[in-house]
């Protein structure tokens, strides 16, 4: 039986959808290390998912380890004779052009300028662009197989003497999920980003399959918006864009998981909290989760105990998650941060003593919280030693002003601080 309250959350299916199959590996192994769904269904998923690449002899281990037995089904042994068959027929095939691409004597004939290089590759070479076209499908199949580099340089080269703009897009797409699985974040950025110039760019002349392709996007680059050391501010950057804003309505709700998220952990990105806030209001009924609940529970209902135990939620919801597993910490601190500093702004001055018992600390280390908070610029307030009061600053006054008007009548549940600040039992850290 799968664990029932820790997947109740789990997207990956949802997420899986819109990859291609070999991404969808990492995060089956990552459930599997989770451990929230029985081993053996993981496992089959897996050998299905393996059965239409061609890494067979990785399928078989599966089966094997999975049925603990070392015979195999007779499908595939016959899938392996085939592919070998083939892969060495295409290694034939492309012979003439991966021989060239291989020699750096005869690759430094290569110019910056495709037109010479066909004609140069035929005059010379007898490499015709049906040999050229050779190498795209050798990398694909190469993909196929599992090995990503060789896939990655072959489509680099490919793409340097494609001439077909949609072929040479294809192509891009599978460099970028080769540079994922091979992580390197850098490349796979620089990929993200051609891709999105292409699809955004007038070549599409139908606009569904534009939005299709803009959904994909977004699901792929998951991995590198949560791998690359800037990550979380290209998925802002890119995900509130109205186009993006569109793909996401129509087909990929459950990015805004990832989106609610990032803004939480990301302070400098609080600035579009406004429209999060609205983007979530607006899907609530096709698509809410812990995550998004919280900022209800904060900004819509200025429910602070209810955003403590969303809070709590989400630590669970985000260790189950293959892309914000390891943002569990800061997400936790960041989001009580947040419901602290709403506090604290709709009061606008704070008694320390009053808030060092609700804290449960001395008033001095209170002040050296709060000091803390202000010098590492996590917190736009002054302390007043003299009065002894916390004076916040104004920030972002559009979306406090909202909270402090409508709190007026509210400020009955606002004494929950001592539950929504505190449940942490890291302030004193
Ligand atoms: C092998 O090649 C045949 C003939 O080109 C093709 O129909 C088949 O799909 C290929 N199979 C694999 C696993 O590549
Ligand atoms: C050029 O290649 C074609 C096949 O790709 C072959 O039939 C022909 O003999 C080759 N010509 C030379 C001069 O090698
Ligand atoms: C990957 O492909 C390259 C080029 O065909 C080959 O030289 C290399 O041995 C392959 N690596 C593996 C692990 O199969």
């Amino acid at each position: 039986m799968a664990d029932q309250d820790a997947t109740r959350w789990d997207i990956t299916s949802k997420i899986a959808g819109n990859l291609d199959r070999h991404l969808v590996f990492p995060l089956l192994e990552f459930l599997q290390t989770r451990g929230i769904y029985p081993e053996e269904d993981i496992m089959n998923s897996k050998i299905e998912l393996l059965k239409d690449t061609n890494m067979v002899d990785f399928a078989m281990d599966i089966y094997r380890q999975n049925n603990g037995t070392e015979e195999v089904p007779v499908e595939m042994t016959e899938r392996r004779k085939v592919v070998i068959g083939n892969l060495t027929q295409l290694q034939e095939t492309a012979a003439p052009i991966v021989d060239f691409l291989l020699d750096e004597n005869k690759v430094k004939d290569l110019r910056n300028d495709k037109a010479y290089n066909i004609k140069m590759l035929q005059d010379q070479y007898n490499i015709s662009q049906d040999d050229i076209e050779v190498l795209f499908k050798f990398a694909k199949f190469q993909f196929e197989c599992g090995n990503y580099s060789a896939c990655a340089d072959f489509l680099v080269q490919y793409r340097g003497l494609c001439t077909k703009l949609e072929k040479s897009f294809s192509a891009l797409w599978g460099k970028f999920a080769s540079e994922i699985l091979l992580q390197n974040w850098n490349e796979a950025l620089e990929d993200l980003n051609k891709i999105q110039e292409y699809i955004d760019s007038k070549s599409f002349t139908s606009a569904l399959a534009q939005l299709q392709q803009r959904i994909w996007l977004i699901h792929w680059s998951l991995f590198v918006f949560f791998n690359h050391e800037n990550g979380m501010n290209f998925l802002v950057d890119m995900l509130v864009q109205d186009r993006y804003v569109n793909a996401i309505q129509t087909g990929a709700p459950h990015m805004l998981r990832y989106l609610a998220a990032a803004v939480i952990i990301n302070k400098k990105r609080r600035n579009i909290l406004k429209e999060l806030i609205k983007l979530i209001k607006s899907e609530k009924y096709i698509y809410s989760d812990p995550v998004t609940e919280f900022i209800i529970c904060l900004f819509v209902d200025y429910d602070f105990e209810g955003a403590q135990k969303k809070l709590k939620e989400c630590e669970a919801v985000l260790a189950n998650d293959y892309f914000l597993t390891a943002c569990v910490d800061d997400f936790v601190e960041n989001a009580r941060l947040f419901i602290f500093e709403t506090y604290c702004r709709i009061h606008e001055t704070i008694d320390m003593k009053m808030l060092a018992n609700k804290l449960n600390m001395d008033q001095e280390s209170a002040e050296k919280w709060i000091a803390n908070l202000i010098r590492n610029a996590r917190l736009n307030a002054k302390i007043d030693s003299q009065q002894g009061t916390v004076v916040m600053g104004s920030q972002h006054p559009g979306v406090y002003e909202q909270i402090v008007e409508k709190t007026k009548s509210l400020t009955a549940r606002t004494y929950h601080l001592a539950n929504a600040v505190i449940g942490s039992g890291k302030v004193n850290s």
